[in-house]
């Protein structure tokens, strides 16, 4: 199969030295790229900034933002047979981005800041891509209710919940437990090696594609 593969927290700038982003490491999604690799897909990693090795053996694309992440998507999303968003994209970004560094004169600050594209809810509708598409959902309570909603508003064909507030798992860390969430069923993945979810992740997004799942 041909895989995309979005990964990490994109960063959206405030002026020349900073900018916003959240906890996100990448890992789940460059164990998703590597384990790909591994099961013998052509994988293309989309990934926001992180301190991670590029895997080898894939055709990687940095991006830093949610506009330069949506533009790569769109550009490379035709003739995948499945794509996987697992980045940590910010929902905002300022509303204007300063070129000179902000002083620090005023006593208070006020950032304004507008919504991000969503780039998961645009692929089918925006980018007509009609090939395996799974999401990512983040939740800290219900986290099956709201992974479903998920899945429906995106027209996904599965949707990996993990819950956050669990702790040592998850965000920067090493292991996770997720559930995943079909239209007609859930599996929960247990915790572990976010290389070994990666493998049964991609093992599961073959499955649905060659209709065996
Ligand atoms: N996502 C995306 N583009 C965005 C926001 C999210 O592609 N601008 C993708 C993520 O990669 C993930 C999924 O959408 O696969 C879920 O992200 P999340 O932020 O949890 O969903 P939201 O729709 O933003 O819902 P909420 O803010 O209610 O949690």
């Amino acid at each position: 199969m041909n895989i995309l593969v979005t990964a990490g927290a994109t960063r959206e700038p405030i002026d020349p030295v900073r900018y916003l982003t959240n906890r996100s490491s990448g890992k789940m999604g460059y164990a998703l790229a590597k384990a790909g690799t591994t099961l013998g897909h052509r994988i293309t990693l989309i990934s926001g900034p992180t301190s991670l090795d590029i895997p080898p053996n894939i055709d990687f694309i940095p991006v830093e933002t949610a506009q330069e992440m949506l533009e790569a998507v769109k550009a490379n999303i035709g003739g995948q047979d499945a794509a996987i968003f697992s980045a940590a994209v910010a929902d905002y970004r300022p509303s204007s981005l300063s070129d000179k560094k902000i002083k620090k004169t005023a006593d208070s600050l006020t950032l304004e800041l507008v919504k991000n594209p969503d780039i998961l809810g645009s692929a089918r509708l925006q980018f007509k891509y009609d090939g395996i598409l799974v999401g990512f959902a983040a939740e800290t309570e219900n986290l099956e209710i709201n992974a479903r909603e998920k899945l429906c508003r995106k027209a996904c064909d599965l949707i990996v919940a993990n819950d956050i507030s669990q702790k040592g798992i998850g965000f920067d860390s090493d292991h996770n437990e997720v559930l995943l969430v079909y239209p007609e069923r859930t599996r929960l993945l247990p915790v572990d090696s976010k290389e070994r979810l990666a493998h049964t992740i991609i093992e599961a997004v073959h499955e649905l594609r060659t209709g065996t799942g």
